[in-house]
Formats: C-alpha cells, structure tokens, sequence
C-alpha cells in the first residue's frame, strides 16, 4: 500500500545526510518544552487538521519533550482523568525477545497508537537558514513545518535532520509518531518499549560557510610519541589547536610530540575549526587501536576492557536522561574501577560520548540493530540477510558513524546485537573499512565472524573462557551460550561456516560482550572471571550485564511506591523480570555487587604477606604518581596505628616490594587485628575526591584463644528440672530439647535449616538451571522436624532428630549437643544426609540444598547486631573479596538489601563473632569457627512468598541464622549453573558455636 510510511523497508525521507556531532557557535534554539499533544489508537493520528497554522490545539493534551508517553501523565486513550498509563497495555511494555507485535514484516498491526505532537514557536528575524534536528524519535515520526511536510525517519535512538524553511515570528511544527513500525523490526533489544520525541528538538541556525561536516583523525604512535593530526571539513576551514601550536588548514596533516588518549589519562587536546561561517569546537584525543598478533592493543600496550553494559534508563523518565544523570552514571563507573562501556544496544546521546572523552572510559559504541524475535520463525525472514532491508540497515550504521565519529572513547564499533547473519554485515563492515579503518569492527552473533575483528560470546562458563584463553576452545567456538553447551568436540563447524573461517576465527582475541547476570541478588564469581581474564592475552576482558535495572517508579493502590516490572503489566508476551538485572538499582543506589566488581577490576594488585607489601601497576597507561599508599590498623574494632607507605612511583607493567612498616606490623597483633594498605588519590579528580580508595589489600592477625569466661559462681549444672532441663546457663524442653532461655534471654530453637528464598539466579534461565523449581518441588520451603531422642549425658544434652521435606525419602539425621562453657554454651552440630537426594518427578536430578545452618527466634526487641568478619555490605562465598575484614555494627533493619523483588539477601559469610542486642534484653554473643550469619524480621519462607518490598512485615521474632555453610550467588538466570565448589556439599558436616549471653 502507498503512503503507509511507517511500515516501509526503507529508513526515511526528505532527510539531510547524517554527519557529526558537533558543539558549534552557530545559534541553537531548543524546542524542547511543553508541546501539545493527542494519542489514538490508529496510525491516522488525528487526521491532517492539526498541520493548519490556525488549528485550535486548547482542547488537546500538554506532552513534555522530550520524553516518553507512555510514562507522563495525560488523558489516555480511552479518555477518563488524566493520569499515567503504567500497568496497561497502552503504557510501557517489556519484552525480552519476542516482538509486540504480530512477525509480519515490515507490517504491524492497526493498532497502532499514534502520537500527534504540535508546538508553535518563535524564531528570530535574523535566524537565517536553519535545520531542524530530531536526536531521537522512538520509532516512527512524519513532520511538518507550517503544513509543509519535510519528511520521515525511522531509527529511534539516531539523529535526523531536515531543511527547515522557518520564516521570522510564528512557525508550527507538527510531528506524528508511530509506536510501532517497520523500524520495530530492527529494534527488539530487550528493553521497555517506549514511545515518543525522547530526545531533543532543536533548531540549528546554518549560517552560509558553516561545517557541515567534519572528520578528526587523530593518530599515535607509540613508539616515536608522535600524534598525526588530520582534520577533514566540508567546507574550507582552519585548524587551531594552541597548546599544540597548530594552525593549519583543514585537509593538512600535522605530526607532532602528544600525550596519548586513554581511559586512564584521558588527554584531551582542545581547539577549534573555523570557517567563515561557523566554528566547531574540537576536543581531540591521540590514539591508536590495533589488533597485532591476536592481541587487542591501545598505543601500544594490550588493552583490557573492565566494562559495564549500559542502557540508558532513569526510573521516571525511562530513556531521556539529563546530563547530571549521564555524569552520575560516569562518575560511578570510575569509582568503581570500571574503565569501558558498551553501549547496549544503541548509541547514546551523544553528550554521553562527550563525557566519556573527558572524563575516560573506553567505548564499544553499538548500532541500533537487533532483530531477535526473528528466533520464533527460525531466521527465515531475518532483516541483515534480505536486501530489501538493506538500505535501512546500512541508514542505522552511517547514521551511527558519521555523528559518533570524532571521539577518541570510541575504539570499536559493534555492529548489532543478537541478528544472527546475514550479508548485511558484510555490507555493513566493507562500508565501515572505507570509512572509518581507524577502529576495530566487532559482531558478536554471526558463527562465522566472518565481520568481526574479535571472537565473542555471551555467559560462558570459567572453563570454557580459560579454553579459549589458551586457544583450545572447541571447534566451531560457539559451543556455550547462555551458559547451555550446544555441541560436541567432533561436531561439524555451524552451517554457512567455512573451514577457512574458522582458522580466521581461531586467531582472534575473544571480548566477552556479556558476562556475569547481575540479576536480583549477584552476580557471584566475578573474582573468577577477572582471574582468568589476567590469565591470557587473548582475552581482552568483558562488560557485566548489566549498568543498572530497568525499573520504573510507581504506587500501588495503598499509595506504597514500588518498582514496576513487566509481571505488574497486564500483558502478553512479557519478557520477565529480565528488566531487573543491573549492578544498581533502579534509582541508582548502588547494590552489593558493585563493591565486588570495583574489587574484581582492580589495576593496582596489593598483596600484603606478613613481612612485605608487594603492589603491582596493571593500568593501561599510568603510573602511580597519581596515588598515595596508606596503611592502618585496626584492633577491637578501633583504629590504633595508621602512616603513609613509602612507595616510589611503579611505571605501568612495574612491581615494587617493600617491607611492612614496624609500627605496622607490631600493632598487628592482638585480638581482631587487621592491617589494612590502600592506595588513594592524592588529588581530587574529575571524578573522584582526594582519599579515594582505588585498591587496597589485608592482613589479619591469627585469632587469639578466646578462652572461656568464667562466671563466678555459675557453675556448670546440667539438671531435669520437670519439664525443663538445665545445661549451664540454659532452659531447654525437656520433650523438644528446643532451646527456651540463654540466662534471661528468651531463644526458640534451633532449627535445622537447608532452605533459602531463592535468588533469581537461583531460579535459573526457563527450565536451564532452575534450582528454586526444585526446591521447591521437593518442599524445602516447609521442612519438617522430627525429635528422635533428648537425652542428658553427665552435663551434655545430646538431642537428635530428623529433618526432611515432606513426600520425599531424602532428609538429612542431625544431632545437636550441648554443653557448658564458661558463661555460656558450646553447641556441636553434626549432619548426615539420607536417602537418594534426587527426585523423580525432575528425572532424577541431583539435588542441592542451598544452605546447612541453624535457626534461631529471638525477640523481637533485637535490633542491632556487631560483628567481626566481611562487612559492612552482604556477603556470600563466591562474592565476598570486595568487603573488608573489620568490626561492623548495623541494625537489623538495615542488613536487609532491598531487592525489588524479594530474594535471600544480606548474608555475612567469614564472620568469627557476632553479638545481637536490643532495648531491655540481654546480649547475645555468639562465636566459633567462622560462619554465615541472617538476621531479619522475617523468615525466609515469608521472604520467598513476598512479591515486592512492601509485603514484608515485621513479625513478632528476629529470625537469626548461624549457618555452617550458604550456598554462592552464581549468574545462572543468564548464565552457567553455579560452580560446584560454591554449592553446599551433600557430605557428613559437623561444626560448633558457642553461645553466650551478657
Ligand atoms: C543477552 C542480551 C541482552 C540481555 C541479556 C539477558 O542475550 O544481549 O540484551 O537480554 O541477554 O538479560
């Protein structure tokens, strides 16, 4: 059919070539503001009524721009108050990878809703040529200047501009945009679905012998030092760049001594490029990226990518972000020693880009490119593989080029994400070896990588990341994704693979695009990750799924906030809570895992032994005369030495060893000890106050005999007294041999315990890894306890019993004895597990229990604890390097993180004492070997049923757990099951504590 542009194959119409970003002092006159605004339900819109100069818009809605429809609020759809459209089909939608709409391409479906956008506004008489510039229309947009139609375009997170013939005083605009459209096609990342004029509207004043356009080609060399500056105008223009003394005409080449561009000392050189018209600012990095002998390199040196995915997310304002949330996200990357960003899956605004230039990180820029739900029909239909597409396909990529182009933090360009293949990558990357060979290419999805300089996958497991870390990884090398194996040694290479290919292949570094889920609670293992990155040049480091989750703020009925998520939309098909997978929050509040990765991608290795202190510089490109190595310690929770360690300056590659400070290592000694050496930034920076942590390392002294303290006059009685017995300071029932009262401090308990609410990497990927399903189909979730036998032994109880799930033969027999220990008791545990420990209605899969403890209910009084151990934030036994050893005091309330959808979390694991006070009870002191340790106002069944935050009330108990052992973190909701030695071993298992109260 004619005329229905929003379903055509090709990008757009009437638009002007794409070409850079560029911060220029031609006048600019933002249109964004408050619009009018009126949805229905058609692609007709409102039909052509709203283009007319004098048409009366008072009735219509007011829209802010930019922004998201879907997330302001206004009169819906089906009319009624205004209010915001969350919840329904009409407002933002989340699906992973199916499309929304019927796979018809390039067609969608009537229903289409369809936003009509009109402003009036004034320009000044001495504007002159203008162009008018969309950075961003989600996904369709017409527009219409004083009724004259400029044309469309397709490509929602990319610029467009028209010729904008505006005349002096009153102009109107008009912009119709489509929710769905052919572009839908070629945008299914997982991701909201968020329609609307997202970003910027601006009117750009094109005086005559303005740039149009402009290409800086900035090169180095490392080896002579040198910096080869070429820049390239539309238009004749000079080049100035006084720091470096360059005056030149624009086209000249320029060779002279510079600072290289990194991320660490992202080196900037500033200047301007003038014409008669108009003059571009220019902010131009030296640097040269290069792939030689299979290793990624960066002027020189053998470049690392510690990175992080980022979508652009806010929980309000969905994908418009201002500057000050751009800034934030960088500055928290920075802090977290995150040094590149992979922009998935789109580019970003561009004033991110700015930002990334000066402030340094490395860039893996992605074109907006991903055709995913073409899965459901087998790639029969995929858009990269049919020419009719082509066009639009190589539209993104130009468009993404020629405005990215002139930072220095781009080194890669990614061509798309999950497309599969298709000779529209091969188009793709001929026209990107044309024009722009100054940076790598890479595409991660196509088995052949016949487009792409670097080998890639998504989630493999630690094994298979070392086997291609030595180059052994199987034939094909597509055998892991997600986690899931799909083949075998000897298996043919993936159709379409050419042998000559797959020798290519074999021979280029590998970049993890994605790694490590950070779902929920986790990711764990990242420690490993970075261990095996160290490990092989090949490997050339990996980017955490992902930045941030994708949640959007809003109130249930009781006027509660909560985050929404796609369960919470009345909606098919959802994608999950595949939304929720981010290393903050969705308000940015940073979670535990942060910490972890700041840990894990540490370039300053600090080791301290008990005589030395080796410190090792693995930045990319400083040395350490940036930093200050402190050393402190702490005993009994108090620092009690502390000075400045002597380090001359490590160039990068370098290592140094010095010994420990005398008054350092004799205050190591005593009880609770820890030596703490850290190296801090001595200055401010852009980024980051003085004082900094950017590394640091620990010693902690032996523990100490405790001893047992003596109570005079509490001797140790072990009696029947009616229905009670006593074991020195306790009350036990006689019946149950439950635990009644510790001196005067009322306990329940102990339980044996071998559940948890299920994290969602617990719950796996569908059916691949899903532990939680198994759980809780054997009914971990409701053991059941049996009393066997209490017997008192001289001054020992000894009470045995059986604990199991119901319907099932598996269990595990315990026995818990106790006996007195000076002012208190030490309680020895022993489990044995019985029976198959595999179930039938799962094929007779191995079950693992998550965590072997025990349970305690406390008063409800408790409400602080104090510990020695890993702190201050939660901890698990494969996420557990990035929190300090340390006396850490908390309340109870504040242990818990607040996931947004309710999991186990707030664990210490390595903890040697604990003590848990409240107003008017005693305290409890607990120690032994060092163990894992809950508490919370609920319990974890109550935690586990929980679907959001607000449904967890506190109860009339504190739940505490003294666990011998909780199961890691893992990424398994995307990813490998969790690694063995993380997993609770189903073995004899015996362990003490000791309890007292004082
Ligand atoms: C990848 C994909 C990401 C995200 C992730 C799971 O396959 O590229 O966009 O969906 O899995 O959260």
């Amino acid at each position: 059919m004619t005329g229905r542009y929003w379903e055509s194959t090709l990008p757009g119409a009437g638009r002007r070539s794409p070409r850079a970003d560029a911060v220029s002092d031609a006048a600019v006159q933002s249109l964004n503001g408050t619009w009018r605004f009126r949805l229905s339900p058609t692609a007709a819109g409102s039909g052509d009524g709203f283009l007319a100069s004098d048409f009366d818009d008072s009735g219509w809605d007011e829209m802010r721009v930019p922004s998201h429809w879907v997330l302001e609020e206004f009169t819906p759809l089906a009319g009624g108050a205004a209010r915001r459209m969350l919840g329904t089909e009409e407002g933002p939608l989340y699906t992973n990878t199916a499309y929304p709409i019927p796979l018809d391409p390039p067609y969608v479906s009537t229903e289409n809703p369809t936003g009509d956008y009109r402003l009036v506004f004034d320009v000044p008489a001495d504007f002159g040529a203008a162009v008018l510039r969309f950075q961003g229309v989600d996904s369709c947009a017409k527009v219409w200047l004083n009724g004259k139609e400029l044309g469309w375009s397709m490509g929602s997170r990319l610029p467009f501009e028209f010729d904008a013939p505006v005349r002096a005083g009153r102009n109107v605009l008009a912009v119709r945009v489509h929710r769905w459209s052919a572009g839908t096609y070629l945008e299914d990342q997982d991701m909201w679905w968020l329609p609307g004029i997202f970003r910027d509207v601006e009117l750009l004043a094109r005086p005559s012998g303005a740039i149009d356009d402009h290409f800086v080609h900035a090169d180095y060399d490392h080896v002579a030092g040198m910096g080869t500056l070429r820049v390239d105008a539309s238009i004749d223009a000079v080049v100035e760049i006084p720091e470096l003394g360059i005056s030149m005409p624009a086209g000249q080449t320029a060779t002279i001594a510079v600072e290289p561009w990194s991320a660490d000392i992202p080196r900037l050189y500033r200047g301007t490029l003038r014409a008669a018209g108009e003059t571009v600012e220019l902010a131009i990095g030296f640097r040269r990226v290069e792939i030689i002998d299979g290793v990624l390199r960066a002027n020189g040196s053998a470049l690392t990518f510690r990175g992080v995915n980022r979508h652009e997310h806010h929980p309000d304002t969905g994908r418009t972000l201002d500057r000050e949330t751009m800034i934030q996200d960088i500055v928290m990357m920075k802090r977290a020693n995150i040094d590149s960003v992979r922009t998935s899956h789109y580019p970003p605004h561009p004033e991110f880009l700015r930002l990334c230039d000066e402030y340094g990180l490395w860039v893996v820029l992605e074109v907006d490119l991903e055709t995913h739900g073409f899965i459901y029909e087998g790639w029969e239909h995929n858009p990269p593989a049919l020419p009719e597409w082509r066009e639009s396909i190589m539209d993104r990529l130009r468009r993404t080029v020629e405005r990215d182009k002139n930072h220095p933090s781009i080194v890669v360009w990614s061509l798309a994400n999950e497309s599969m293949s298709g000779d529209g990558f091969t188009e793709m990357r001929r026209w990107l070896d044309d024009r722009d060979p100054s940076r790598v290419v890479l595409y991660e999805r196509d088995p052949s990588y016949r487009d792409s300089d670097f080998y890639s996958l998504m989630y493999p497991s630690l094994e298979l990341l070392e086997s291609i870390g030595r180059h052994e990884e199987p034939r094909g090398g597509r055998l892991s994704m997600h986690g899931m194996v799909f083949g075998g040694a000897d298996e043919p290479l993936p159709p379409g693979v050419t042998e000559a290919e797959e020798t290519r292949r074999r021979g280029l570094p590998f970049l993890l695009v994605e790694y490590a889920h950070a779902m929920g609670n986790g990711p764990g293992g990242l420690q490993d990750y970075w261990r095996v990155f160290r490990s092989y040049d090949r490997l050339c480091g990996g980017f955490v799924w992902e930045w941030i989750d994708h949640g959007i703020n809003d109130v249930d009925a009781e006027g509660r906030p909560f985050i929404l998520q796609s369960e919470d939309i009345d909606y098919e098909p959802r994608g999950g809570r595949f939304s929720l997978d981010g290393l903050l929050f969705s308000d940015r509040t940073p979670k535990p895992s942060l910490a972890e990765l700041a840990k894990a991608h540490e370039v300053i290795d600090i080791e301290v032994s008990p005589e030395r202190v080796r410190i090792a510089n693995a930045r990319h490109t400083a040395d350490t005369s940036d930093l200050r190595f402190r050393w402190s310690v702490e005993a009994d929770g108090e620092q009690v030495a502390s000075g400045v360690l002597e380090v001359s300056t490590i160039a990068r590659g370098e290592r140094v060893e010095i010994a420990i400070p005398d008054a350092a290592a004799s205050a190591l000694r005593g009880t609770d000890a820890v030596l703490t050496v850290e190296a801090t930034l001595e200055a401010e920076t852009l980024w980051a106050p003085e004082g900094h942590v950017i590394a640091w390392a620990q010693r902690v002294a032996e523990p100490e005999e405790r001893g047992s303290r003596e109570v005079p006059g509490a001797g140790a009685v072990s009696e029947v007294a009616g229905d009670v017995i006593r074991v020195g300071a306790a009350a036990f029932d006689a019946d149950t041999g439950r635990l009644l009262r510790l001196g005067e401090l009322p306990v329940d308990g102990p339980w044996i315990d071998l559940h948890r609410a299920p994290t969602e990497n617990d719950r796996g990927q569908g059916d691949n890894n899903n532990i939680a399903a198994i759980w809780r189909a054997t009914g971990l979730h409701r053991l059941r306890h049996r009393i066997d036998d209490v017997d008192l032994d001289g001054e020992r109880l000894v009470v045995r019993g059986r604990t199991a799930p119901r319907t099932h033969p598996h269990g595990v027999t315990w026995t818990m004895t106790w006996q007195p220990d000076g002012d208190g008791l030490r309680l020895d545990t022993a489990v044995d597990f019985m029976g198959p420990w595999a179930d039938t209605p799962f094929k007779h899969r191995d079950i693992w229990v998550p965590r072997l403890g025990l349970r305690f209910g406390l008063p409800a009084a408790a409400d602080r604890v104090t510990w020695f151990g890993r702190g201050p934030g939660e901890t698990y036994v494969d996420s557990v390097e990035g929190a300090r050893v340390g006396r850490f005091e908390s309340t109870i309330d504040a242990l818990q993180t607040p996931y947004p959808i309710p999991e186990e979390n707030g664990n210490h694991t390595q903890t040697r004492w604990l003590e848990v006070t409240g107003e008017g009870m005693p305290t409890l002191h607990v120690d032994g070997e060092p163990f894992d340790f809950t508490a919370r106002r609920w319990t974890s069944e109550q935690l586990e049923e929980a679907r959001r935050p607000t449904d967890l009330v506190a109860g009339d108990r504190v739940w505490l757990n003294l666990d011998h052992r909780q199961q890691g973190i893992g990424s398994a909701s995307v990813g490998p099951a969790l690694p063995e030695q993380y997993r609770v071993p189903r073995e004899h298992t015996a362990w003490s504590v000791r309890l007292s109260v004082r």
